[in-house]
C-alpha cells in the first residue's frame, strides 16, 4: 500500500509486503541516519497509560530525524484527565496542531476512533489489550536480525496470552511468515479464541501448553510477557498467575543455540536477571530496535519516504 497519510491502527492493516517494506525502510535509516528527513515536522505523542520504551523510542525516533514533538506523558495534566474533555475533542484540537498523532490509551479501539476522527495519520501505540502493532514491527525487526529470517522458525510465546497486546498483534503478523507457533500460558490466561481461529483458517500450526519445558527445545525464539496486572478485573486473579512463569539460566541449557529470549518489557519477574548474561537474552537489543523501526514508520506515513 502507499503508506503517505495513512492510519496505523492494527496490524491487521497491513499486508506482509507492506510489513516487509517498513523493515527494510528501518534497515536503510538505520545503516544510513538522515539527520534532516523530518525537517519541520511535529508528532503530537499523546499517553494516556504509562509508558517508558514506546514513547521515548517514538519521540527519539522523531528528533533524531529533525523533526520535533509536542504531547503528554500522563494525561492527568491534559484537560481529558483533569477536566473530563472527550477523547474526540481533544483529537479535533491536536490535528489542528500537529503532523501525526501518537496515541497509547487504555481502551481498546481507541485508536481506531482516534483515527476516524483524525485527518492526520494516527499511529497505535498501544489500545487496551487489543494491538500494539509498532511493537509488533520492532519484534520483527529484532528477529530478522538475530535470526537472518523470519519464514519458518519455531516461535513460543509465554506468560499473559490474553490481556497482551503485544503478542495479539505479534501472532497475526507470524501468520504471515510460516512460522509454528507455541502458546504457553495458564488456562485463565489463554490466546484469545478469534486469533486462534484466524490461524486455524489460514493453516498455521499451533499448540497450547502449560509449562516452557515441553517446548523449550524445540524453540528459536521465546517471547516471554508480563502478567499484565492492570487488566485484571479481579485482584485476586492476579495473584493466582502472578509468579506463573519465572525464567532462569539453569533453563536455558536445553535450548538450541540460536534461541533468543525476547520480551516487550517491562519484566517484573518473568526473566531473573541471570540470563541476561547469556547469549539468549536479546530483550535489551530489540528495544533499540525499536528507534529505527518507527523511524521507518513515521517517515511513511508523512510521506517524506516512500
Ligand atoms: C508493552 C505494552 O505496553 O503493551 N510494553 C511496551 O510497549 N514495550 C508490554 C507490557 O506493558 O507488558
Amino acid at each position: 500500500m502507499a503508506f503517505k497519510n495513512k492510519d496505523i491502527v492494527s496490524i491487521n492493516d497491513l499486508s506482509k509486503s507492506d510489513i516487509i517494506h517498513v523493515l527494510e525502510v528501518a534497515r536503510k535509516l538505520e545503516q544510513k541516519p538522515r539527520l534532516h528527513l523530518l525537517d519541520g515536522k511535529l508528532m503530537a505523542s499523546l499517553f494516556f497509560e504509562p509508558s517508558t520504551r514506546t514513547r521515548l523510542s517514538f519521540e527519539t525516533a522523531m528528533q533524531r530525524l529533525g523533526g520535533r514533538v509536542i504531547g503528554f506523558a500522563d494525561p492527568n495534566v491534559s484537560s481529558y484527565g483533569g477536566k473530563g474533555e472527550s477523547l474526540s475533542d481533544t483529537i479535533r484540537m491536536v490535528e489542528r496542531y500537529a503532523d501525526v498523532i501518537v496515541m497509547r490509551h487504555p481502551n481498546d479501539g481507541a485508536a481506531r476512533l482516534a483515527a476516524d476522527i483524525a485527518r492526520i495519520p494516527v499511529i497505535n501505540a498501544g489500545d487496551g489489550a487489543n494491538q500494539h502493532p509498532t511493537q509488533t514491527m520492532l519484534d520483527l525487526y529484532a528477529i530478522k536480525k538475530s535470526q537472518g529470517k523470519i519464514h519458518n522458525l519455531s516461535i513460543g510465546m509465554l506468560g499473559d496470552l490474553k490481556y497482551g497486546r503485544t503478542v495479539h498483534s505479534l501472532a497475526i503478523a507470524l501468520s504471515l511468515f510460516d512460522c509454528r507457533l507455541f502458546f504457553i500460558s495458564p488456562d485463565s490466561l489463554a490466546m484469545p479464541q478469534d486469533i486462534k481461529d484466524d490461524l486455524r483458517n489460514k493453516g498455521i500450526t499451533h499448540t497450547e501448553h502449560l509449562k516452557v519445558e515441553e517446548v523449550l527445545s524445540k524453540l528459536d525464539i521465546l517471547y516471554a510477557t508480563r502478567i499484565q496486572k492492570e487488566r485484571f478485573p479481579d485482584a485476586a486473579e492476579y495473584e493466582k498467575v502472578k509468579r506463573a512463569y519465572v525464567l532462569t539460566k539453569e533453563l536455558f541449557t536445553r535450548a538450541k543455540p540460536n534461541l533468543k529470549i525476547l520480551h516487550p518489557l517491562p519484566r517484573i519477574n518473568e526473566i531473573s536477571t541471570d540470563v541476561d548474561e547469556t547469549k539468549h537474552a536479546l530483550y535489551f537489543e530489540q528495544a533499540a530496535c525499536g528507534v529505527p523501526v518507527r523511524q521507518a514508520l513515521i517517515a511513511l506515513v508523512l510521506g517524506r519516504l516512500k
